[in-house]
């Protein structure tokens, strides 16, 4: 099973990933760990082209051709070959938020993007989406005052992740069936459990359907 997870910047993702791999281990089940970009050893490597802060003359164009680089060989090398294993794959970030970011908060063409992430990962698509949702505001703040190395996604305008953010809730309204909201402004242990208990409550729709 694809389990994506997605939202703005200090939403909290990495730290509740981790929570739910936990909580999935303890259970019996086998589970990756992942992230884009930055999952294989190439996509470290695209990362720190991508988040260097000195790169700031990247043209949108490049960006997305990076990001989608890193996909295609994360999705080949790691992603295909876990889920083929049978494991659950836990992934920090994938095509939404290209469409996001790049489609919404930077203006790029959502045809060209669409083509250029089905090439890159052969149309892989989650089967369930996690959206941490925070304040535009309230993740920035939070974000400045945690002890993370800030990148050059970091640095844009706040109407950037605004749009961002709206893009975000576009894509939800587009295909609700495949996201669940979890309301990430609350302590991290709360938020642990509400994931938990989508999780549960996922499971047990799955297998009444299949039934
Ligand atoms: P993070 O790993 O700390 O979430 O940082 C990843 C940054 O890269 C974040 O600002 C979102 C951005 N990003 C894109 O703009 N497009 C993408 O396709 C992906 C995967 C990430």
């Amino acid at each position: 099973m694809f389990i994506t997870f997605e939202g703005p910047e200090g939403s909290g993702k990495t730290t509740q990933i981790r929570r739910l791999a936990d909580f999935l281990l303890s259970q019996g089940r086998q589970v990756l760990t992942t992230r884009q970009p930055g999952g294989t050893e190439i996509g470290l490597q695209i990362r720190h082209i991508l988040h260097d802060v000195h790169n700031s003359a990247m043209t949108p164009e490049a960006e997305i051709l990076l990001y989608a680089a890193d996909r295609a060989q994360h999705v080949g090398q790691l992603i295909r070959p876990a889920l083929a294993a049978g494991q659950i794959v836990l992934c920090d970030r994938y095509v939404d938020s290209t469409i996001a970011y790049q489609g919404y908060g930077r203006g790029l063409d959502l045809d060209t993007l669409a083509k250029i992430t089905k090439f890159a990962t052969g149309g892989l698509q989650p089967d369930l989406t996690f959206f941490l949702d925070i304040e535009v505001s309230a993740g920035l703040a939070r974000r400045e005052s945690g002890q993370v190395e800030m990148n050059r996604m970091d640095l844009q305008q706040i109407a950037f992740y605004e749009r961002v953010y709206q893009g975000y809730e576009t894509l939800i309204k587009k295909d609700p069936q495949r996201w669940r909201r979890i309301d990430a402004n609350q302590s991290i242990r709360a938020v642990q459990e509400q994931l938990q208990n989508t999780w549960t409550a996922f499971i047990a729709d799955r297998a009444a359907a299949s039934n």
